[in-house]
């Protein structure tokens, strides 16, 4: 027993599914456990052969990190500044529609884990709960993402909206706005609106703890930005307004109004290409997130880290640029931040977090990540965030225009 890890005591006492949950892959098996087959799958699966899914996470394998550890430091400091806020680690919740299909309240429990772990909650658009809702519950910092409707006073009314109701920046997702093809979502029947087919409700019957918890939950589960004040419209009805509303012809002069509209931070999310990480300078864009939607829209998009390098050096250091897709490790975080990121945006290690154990679960998650980014920091000899460059990576690279 004397020369156990403080983490392993830890977990001597812990209860069983966060012993289980070892790992964000553990938390993932634990979920797949305990959600219905069509649920787990809408948030596991991507578009089409799910190449640029897989291409995510291995691309995070094939890097390598060069450690030198007599660079020691006692403790390491993870925190970062962002948009003028000090955040205790380079990690962001990331917007992820119908969270609260994963655990009563979803949307709130993630939000409330973000915060007491001290890193921004980004309320996606297609929340079950309002913009309004998240806000009267205070978690800070708080970020909303919204997209360019067809009717673009709709646009405008949601960011609205989040300014009013305190949210601190904005996120523009850019790459959503014809639907991805989700061949696994097809397969099980599995349709926004959640709708059980014969097969499905035959899988929930095993999955009796998510189908009891989310028993009074499920006639509630609906698209909460969409309604229209005085108006009761039935998910269907918001589904079908929200696919007739997304416009495939948008443009920068809509990042314009919307950069009149809002003032704090506004950030685009769902950039791979260096000229139109260049062009978000001149249209007065404060930062990037570089995405593939988690491989759920071109199946044939290269992976976020191996897009990152480009987008980065086309940016220059003017702005922070972030990145999601297959961050599944610290070490993925410190490579990520290596090759020119300020932070890393979690998507569906979030949701097997809520699928798991709702707020807890989610707190669990990102205590994996911020304990993984501090050992491979210390193991690599990085005393601090600033500390992370390209000069970590093997073969080393020349990241020095990134912003910390
Ligand atoms: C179930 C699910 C729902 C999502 N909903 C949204 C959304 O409403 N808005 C958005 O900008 N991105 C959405 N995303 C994409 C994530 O924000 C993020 O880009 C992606 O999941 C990151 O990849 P990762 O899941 O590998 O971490 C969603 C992703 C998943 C898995």
């Amino acid at each position: 027993m004397r020369d156990r890890e403080p983490a392993q005591r830890v977990n001597a006492v812990a209860p069983a599914w966060k012993q289980r949950g070892f790992s964000i892959e553990a938390m993932r098996d634990l979920a797949r456990a305990a959600l219905p087959r069509p649920v787990f799958d809408y948030a596991d699966g991507g578009a089409e052969d799910e190449r640029a899914l897989r291409r995510n996470e291995t691309a995070f394998g094939e890097i390598e990190l060069l450690p030198r550890p007599l660079n020691g430091a006692a403790e390491r400091d993870l925190s970062v500044t962002l948009f003028g806020q000090k955040l205790k680690m380079p990690l962001i919740v990331g917007p992820t529609g119908l969270s609260g299909l994963f655990w009563p309240d979803g949307e709130s429990c993630a939000a409330r884990a973000a915060t007491a772990a001290g890193i921004p909650y980004c309320l996606s658009h297609a929340s079950v709960c309002t913009i309004e809702d998240l806000a009267a519950r205070g978690p800070a910092p708080r970020w909303m993402q919204v997209f360019i409707y067809k009717d673009r006073g709709f646009t405008r009314e949601l960011a609205e909206r989040a300014q009013a109701a305190g949210y601190g920046a904005l996120v523009l997702t850019t790459d959503n706005q014809l639907l991805g093809h989700r061949e696994r979502d097809l397969r099980n029947g599995f349709t926004i609106p959640p709708s059980f087919g014969p097969a499905g409700l035959a899988g929930m019957a095993l999955k009796a703890e998510w189908l009891w918890r989310m028993r009074k939950e499920l006639s509630r589960v609906t698209f909460g930005n969409y309604v229209r004040p005085g108006e009761n419209p039935d998910m269907k009805t918001l589904a079908a307004r929200m696919g007739a509303l997304l416009d495939p012809a948008m443009a920068w002069s809509d990042v314009d109004e919307l950069r009149r509209v809002w003032t704090g931070p506004l950030i685009l999310k769902g950039v791979l290409h260096p000229a139109e990480a260049r062009a978000a300078l001149d249209h007065g864009v404060d930062g990037l997130v570089v995405s593939n939607h988690g491989g759920r829209q071109v199946d044939a998009a290269p992976a976020t880290i191996d897009a990152l390098p480009a987008v980065a050096e086309a940016v220059a250091g003017r702005m922070p640029v972030l990145l999601d897709g297959g961050v599944r490790r610290g070490a993925d975080v410190v490579k990520a931040l290596a090759l020119g990121a300020t932070a890393c945006l979690l998507g569906r290690p979030t949701l097997w977090g809520l699928a798991t154990a709702g707020e807890a679960g989610v707190a669990h998650v990102l205590d994996i990540y911020r304990r993984e980014i501090d050992r491979v920091m210390g193991l690599c000899g990085l005393a601090r965030i600033a500390d992370i460059t390209g000069d970590v990576v093997f073969p080393r690279v020349n990241t020095a225009t990134r912003i910390r």
